[in-house]
């Protein structure tokens, strides 16, 4: 492992690069100098993207020391003489050549930072409980590849930028990875599903079925691995001051693109959601972190319309539930509002039921509380149940149910759901971070008032739980009736 000073300095500095030009650019040995303008990675760094990345960090808000510290934690937790294994993501193809757009594997890019398809990274623990090797193995620098899909970063930014100890081809894994693994009492991995599926990537792992008859997956004997999620979930759970920063500024400035759209008359769904869209990334952030529910009227009902594509109506709501993505972490909001910029008594009776309901769950979002996600459901549940009776809801029978079929929150991150499988049980701790989205659904059924009928009211704030309260990271998005209906006079 390297030594921390050694991890403190910047990124690379283009000044490494100068004097070694044919290591940065194994494909053109004959070059003697590569001046900084001509540097070129895989992703943005400092060097090359000094709007985007500020000096020492890998990725936006996140340090190449932060970086050291995950996979320190991840070893910390392995036991010794095991290694994990980590897969990134691959292209996905739409059709043909049409590819997606790339999403690192996430569990890939908390330990790396590393933003490249094809790429293995391996976590191997010795004897010592503080000392770790990084391997890492990319798609090396390749002027004709580089020509049709972009910059590569290639083996030797793995070493210097990304901080591996051991960085190496990934078409030379076959070779490598028997000994690696063979040499592991237990082999921490989820990647066996991630290669299975993807074919361009697990070319490199059918080689291994060609020198090793056994094949990757006899090399991961079933009796040595064991899942990594857990380990990961567990370590990914409490983020760090710049996790929750990042996570800021994503929810700062989505909720201030929520308050603009609740201030402009909108005819349709589209143009609603192509406005905000927008706007996520006219205003700083990366794009949208999901894709996002705006759902006029009693589209709302159905909790993931995504069809987004009808028109508003007078005297109706509009529920939209979206998010924009900074460095990688996301926000979830939800929010919904009258159409015309004014409630009718109905609407406001009930959405200010959920407000006072959502207001009050959002103030146990706080380590001395003694809550766990569970617990906060249970409390949403009466409160709303509570509401819904003073309103004239009969709440018999399975009434909750229908009306909140939802969970009240989920932890939230680099994903949406973050750290899926972690238990709702487990108490909120500070730097957990969660959703808080009590939401009402009504049906157009005889059980419910006739006023409430084909509403759908969710009232949804991303949240960073603190030992002492709780820190809105969306509070930009207004929610009072007051202040929504403001906005429009
Ligand atoms: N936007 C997805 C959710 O609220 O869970
Ligand atoms: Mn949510
Ligand atoms: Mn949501």
């Amino acid at each position: 492992m390297r030594g921390v000073s050694q991890l403190l300095r910047t990124t690379l500095r283009p000044a490494a690069y100068l004097g070694r030009p044919s290591r940065l650019l194994p494909q053109a040995p004959r070059r003697t100098l590569v001046s900084a303008a001509n540097l070129q990675f895989g992703q943005p760094l400092h060097e090359t993207h000094p709007h985007l990345i500020a000096p020492g960090e890998l990725t936006p808000g996140i340090t190449a020391l932060e970086y050291h510290h995950r996979r320190a934690n991840l070893a910390k937790a392995l036991p010794r003489n095991s290694i994990a294994v980590l897969a990134s993501s691959d292209i996905q193809y739409r059709s043909g050549a049409v590819f997606y757009e790339f999403h690192q594997e996430p569990n890939f890019y908390y330990l790396t930072g590393f933003k490249e398809p094809q790429s293995l990274a391996v976590i191997e623990k010795g004897n010592s409980d503080v000392e770790y090797t990084f391997h890492l193995y990319v798609r090396p620098k390749d002027a004709r590849a580089e020509q049709w899909d972009g910059a590569r970063s290639g083996i030797q930014a793995a070493q210097d930028v990304f901080n591996a100890d051991e960085a190496g081809d990934i078409n030379n894994i076959p070779a490598k990875l028997p000994d690696i693994i063979n040499g592991a009492k237990e082999i921490y991995t989820d990647a066996l599903g991630n290669i299975r599926s993807k074919s361009a990537f697990s070319k490199y792992f059918g080689g291994l079925s060609t020198s090793q008859p056994e094949g990757f997956q006899k090399l991961l004997q079933a009796s040595k691995v064991k899942p990594l999620r857990p380990l990961m979930n567990q370590i990914r759970l409490t983020k760090s001051e710049n996790e929750i920063l990042n996570m800021r500024k994503a929810g700062q400035v989505s909720g201030k693109v929520f308050t603009d759209a609740m201030r402009t008359p909108f005819t349709t769904e589209k143009d609603l959601w192509t406005t905000m869209d927008y706007s996520f990334k006219m205003n700083g952030l990366d794009g949208w972190a999901y894709i996002p529910v705006v759902a006029g009227g009693r589209n709302g009902l159905s909790i993931h319309y995504v069809r987004n594509d009808q028109p508003l109506k007078e005297g109706e709501m509009v529920l939209v539930d979206a998010g924009g993505e900074y460095g990688g972490y996301i926000t979830d909001i939800t929010r919904t509002w009258p159409v015309n910029g004014r409630f009718t008594d109905p609407q406001k009776d009930l959405y200010e039921m959920i407000l006072r309901v959502q207001r009050s769950v959002v103030s146990l979002c706080r380590e001395d509380a003694d809550m766990s996600l569970d617990k906060l459901h249970r409390v949403t549940e009466n409160g709303l149940r509570d509401g819904l009776k003073r309103l004239g809801f009969d709440v018999s029978g399975d009434a909750l149910d229908v009306l909140f079929p939802h969970h009240v929150g989920h932890y939230i991150g680099l994903d949406v759901h973050d750290a899926p499988g972690y238990p709702r049980t487990d108490r909120l701790r500070a730097g957990h971070c969660i959703t808080v989205e009590p939401g009402i659904y009504v049906p157009d059924d005889e059980r419910w008032p006739k006023h409430f009928r084909n509403m759908a009211i969710r009232i949804e704030d991303s949240i960073a739980v603190m030992e002492e309260g709780p820190y809105v990271l969306t509070t930009e998005a207004v929610k009072e009736v007051v202040d929504i209906e403001a906005l429009r006079r």
